[in-house]
């Protein structure tokens, strides 16, 4: 047998085993879903594992993306991932609490020191195991962590101690974890998605906002705010998820490929934060807001008061603090 020889029998057999493994497939344009812009990481993320998707299945499976709330909000998304209307979607863990308290541990005041320690966090077992439950308790299958930026207050005010801060209005992602930290603090936590957040701080429909340096910076929340409570108070995990009922439906080789993918991508958004957040508040930094960097002693008892009602709600509490310790 000559060279060229071999190397046409060769290509032939990877052809073949191409062909094999492609057919082993059955080809689907998945639908993802997710409340993000498109220029936010968690969006890019999903392009990038929509896009891999496609090469490594040699063309046969395709993810559309409906970024910005387009399929509704989360708690939308999380049901029509139940009944298998939406294939896909990046959801905060934020919204699974909603459905399994375990989740609402990961939202324990100061459970991190900072983002390289929520990074850990994601990474642990611990952190991995709980994905296990979701498909009993909420109806679909956990891949993996992605992560924003820690949890900052900006205020339309100038703030000195936490008494400023009382009774007045403070916008908060919708779910139990963060609304009863709020509450506890004495203000009136008002749940707001996303895309209401500007015009509400600009029209005074809220006094303080509670969110990420990353998005203060770049959605201009500045521009209507006085104080920054830099307080990196609470981590704020997203998680990539597969519909149950899809999932069911789904080729052994298949579940493989988009596990391992799906799980690569969101944990990318975490690399983006741990190298991002100083980046962030130096743009932040810029607009000439007034900082006041502050720890747990500015929250006073409250944090406690959080701890107790949540190491009651949930055991999953002390596992992650355990965890984080380490
Ligand atoms: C928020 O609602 O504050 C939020 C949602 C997704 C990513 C970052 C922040």
């Amino acid at each position: 047998m000559n060279r060229i020889t071999v190397s046409l029998k060769m290509a032939g057999i990877v052809v073949a085993l191409t062909v094999a493994m492609v057919s082993s497939l059955a080809a689907k344009d998945f639908r993802l879903g997710l409340i993000t812009p498109p220029p936010h990481i968690w969006t890019k993320a999903a392009a990038a594992f929509g896009a891999e998707l496609k090469k490594e299945s040699g063309g046969v499976h395709s993810v559309t993306i409906f970024p910005s709330r387009q399929l509704g909000n989360e708690a939308q998304m999380l049901q029509q991932l139940q009944t298998g209307a939406l294939d896909m979607a990046f959801l905060t863990v934020a919204e699974i609490s909603n459905r399994d308290a375990d989740f609402g541990a990961f939202y324990a005041p100061y459970l991190v020191k900072d983002i390289a320690s929520a990074a850990r966090l994601l990474r642990s077992d611990a952190a991995k195991n709980m994905l296990k439950q979701l498909p009993k308790n909420v109806g679909v299958v956990g891949l993996g962590y992605g992560s924003a930026g820690l949890r900052q207050i900006v205020a339309r005010d100038h703030i000195t101690d936490i008494g400023s801060l009382s009774g007045k209005k403070i916008r908060i992602t919708p779910f139990e974890p963060i609304k009863d930290f709020y509450t506890l603090l004495g203000t009136a936590p008002t749940p707001m998605p996303l895309p209401a957040v500007y015009d509400a701080l600009a029209n005074g429909q809220v006094d303080a906002i509670d969110m990420d340096l990353e998005l203060i910076w770049k959605l201009k929340y500045t521009e209507h705010t006085k104080t920054l409570i830099l307080s990196n108070h609470a981590m704020f995990p997203m998680v990539g998820l597969v519909s149950a009922r899809v999932w069911a439906g789904m080729s052994k080789d298949d579940r493989t490929l988009i596990s391992k993918l799906m799980a690569r991508h969101v944990d990318s958004t975490i690399d983006k934060y741990v190298s991002g957040e100083a980046m962030f508040l130096e743009e932040v930094k810029k607009t000439g807001i007034t900082i006041k960097a502050v720890g747990p002693e500015f929250f006073g008892d409250k944090i406690k008061a959080w701890n107790d009602i949540w190491s009651k709600k949930t055991p999953a509490l002390e596992i992650l603090r355990t965890e984080a310790a380490k």
